[in-house]
């Protein structure tokens, strides 16, 4: 007897560390502050008691050497899923940032109308919040067998600490929230879309 296994449909989260972000983060959290004192009330969408920026920072010439690392590591989630860049160019649609201060968290949400969305961490103190994703098969959680451990094939979700310095990378389509922040300190990102546009 033998027997094999396919894993089909995997769903990737890429993570980066940015090298320089002890320079560059202060840049950006100045930028950011700026902006808070300028448009105190902020944009609501998927934030609960945090503050959400307007939608087009990547447009700020304080932001571009963000958007080149955003560009850098786009171009190396599209090379390894082999998109055809000869047809197509993936480029930044909006760019926001997002203040969490204590209780402030993230409902579940995804990102319409991009290919691809990120998140990058500007302060994430102890207990800020984490951000999960969720199965994106939602079949597969109408009946669930007891495990003694949870693996690959059966976490219902799973959660990623936000680290300063460090970027992820996921499909839009992907359904994801953050967890409530429970610590004094507020939780700072910056998070965008990656859409597709037809070359001429
Ligand atoms: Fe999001």
């Amino acid at each position: 007897m033998s027997s094999s296994r396919n894993d089909w449909f995997p769903t990737p989260i890429w993570h980066f560390t940015v090298d320089n972000y002890q320079r560059l983060n202060p840049i950006l959290l100045q930028e950011i502050d700026a902006e808070q004192q300028r448009d105190r009330k902020g944009e609501k969408w998927s934030n609960i008691l945090g503050w959400h920026s307007v939608n087009n920072l990547h447009e700020r010439d304080r932001f571009s050497e963000f958007t080149q690392i955003i560009h850098k590591n786009v171009l190396e989630v599209a090379t390894f899923l082999r998109w055809d860049l000869q047809q197509f160019s993936v480029n930044i649609t909006t760019c926001w940032a997002v203040v969490n201060g204590k209780l402030a968290s993230n409902s579940v949400h995804n990102h319409p109308n991009s290919i691809l969305s990120g998140v990058y961490y500007l302060k994430a103190p102890d207990n800020c919040g984490s951000i999960f994703f969720s199965d994106p098969r939602p079949a597969s959680q109408m009946l669930i067998p007891p495990v003694t451990e949870f693996n690959l094939w059966t976490f219902p979700k799973v959660s990623y600490k936000p680290h300063e310095g460090t970027m992820l990378l996921f499909p839009s389509w992907l359904l994801h929230g953050v967890d409530m922040n429970m610590s004094e300190e507020a939780r700072i990102c910056l998070s965008f879309n990656i859409g597709m546009s037809p070359l001429k």
